[in-house]
């Protein structure tokens, strides 16, 4: 069946699974495995790779190979590779390593952006901003994540109002796009397109992202209400990984996998080749030593088990 019509045409993925998800695994997952994994995800036609995190390494240990990570990689022409930047150090590092694009990553709620990124709003702005003029001078490219627009796990309920205003401070200091973030995945369609209504009051509709963890199963149904409002740039996880060391009880973000089956059944391209990415999800699940958490991964998988001839 074909999309509505306010639906885009095309839709841009963009592969957390090396940043969200490796980050939120306890035992550090070597700089190979990461490498081969971000590879694998270019290969399967993913246009744009979170690839790591120029953090503290004693905030976050997973990310500490962040510049091995970017000098390993085989860069595929095309393809953008972005990296999270909280602040000026973090920056020089991205600049050293030549990433495409970078992401200061704010919150909705003052308290998330506390234990996050050890600063308030206000506070977190002052940081972005030299690394996003910095940016620019440089020809990178800057992208916002908000976190927490659906709701924190320390303060709870989280208004539009709150997106609105992170949206427009970003927006002020020269962010170029802003991603709506539901870390803790509680967020239901409705509450989703009020949070993206507040963003798109301040971003153009090319310039804002969703970011969906999958906690309560919700997702999916939020990536199809931001499709209706005409948002066409969604960050995903190869395998469904991920989650945040600083939002406790958060699951991993929607699959990649399940992502790509929806938009390829209504229709909408994304360049990526599902079969591919499902040997991307199958490495990482492998070395991980668990069950991918993408349904479609494990739906195809059970069919082709089922299709495979029985050996004698
Ligand atoms: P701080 O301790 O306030 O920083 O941390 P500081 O400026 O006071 O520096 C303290 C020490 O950290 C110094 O080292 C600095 O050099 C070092 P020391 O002198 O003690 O040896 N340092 C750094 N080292 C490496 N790279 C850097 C860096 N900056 C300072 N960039 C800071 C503030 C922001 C650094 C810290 O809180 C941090 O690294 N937080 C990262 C948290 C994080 O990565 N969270 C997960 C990603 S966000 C997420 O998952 C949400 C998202 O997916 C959307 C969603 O789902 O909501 C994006
Ligand atoms: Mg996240």
């Amino acid at each position: 069946m074909a999309a509505p019509s306010c639906f885009p045409k095309r839709v841009r993925l963009v592969d957390v699974g090396p940043r969200d998800g490796l980050q939120n695994e306890k035992g550090v997952v070597p700089t190979d495995v990461k490498v081969a994994l971000i590879e694998a995800l270019a290969d399967a036609g993913v246009p744009s790779i979170e690839a790591t995190s120029f953090v503290s390494p004693k905030w976050v240990p997973q990310m500490a190979d962040a510049a091995d990570v970017m000098a390993r990689i085989r860069r595929r022409p095309g393809v953008t590779y972005a990296v999270l930047t909280p602040n000026m150090k973090g920056f020089e590092g991205a600049l050293v390593a030549k990433a495409d694009e970078v992401v200061v990553f704010g919150a909705a709620s003052e308290a998330f952006s506390q234990k996050n990124i050890n600063c308030s709003i206000a506070e977190s702005i002052e940081r972005f901003r030299p690394v996003t003029r910095a940016a620019l001078d440089a020809g990178v490219r800057v992208r916002g994540a908000i976190s927490c627009c659906l709701g924190c796990p320390y303060e709870g309920e989280v208004k539009p109002e709150a997106v609105g205003y992170v949206a427009r401070l970003m927006h002020d200091i020269g962010v170029q796009h802003v991603g709506v973030a539901d870390t803790i995945g509680v967020g239901t369609p409705g509450a989703t397109q009020r949070a993206m209504e507040a963003a798109l009051a301040v971003y153009p509709v090319a310039e804002v992202s969703g970011h969906f963890h999958d906690t309560y199963g919700m997702a999916l149904a939020n990536v199809y209400a931001s499709l209706e409002l005409g948002i066409a740039t969604f960050d995903a996880s190869v395998a469904g990984l991920g989650g945040c060391p600083y939002a406790k009880g958060a699951t991993g973000n929607v699959a990649t996998e399940d992502v790509v089956y929806l938009l390829h059944g209504l229709g909408i391209e994304t360049g990526i080749d599902l079969t591919r990415l499902r040997a991307a999800g199958r490495f990482i699940s492998d070395h991980l030593g668990r069950a991918t958490n993408s349904r479609v991964a494990r739906a195809l998988d059970a069919k082709d088990a089922a299709l495979a001839p029985v050996s004698t």
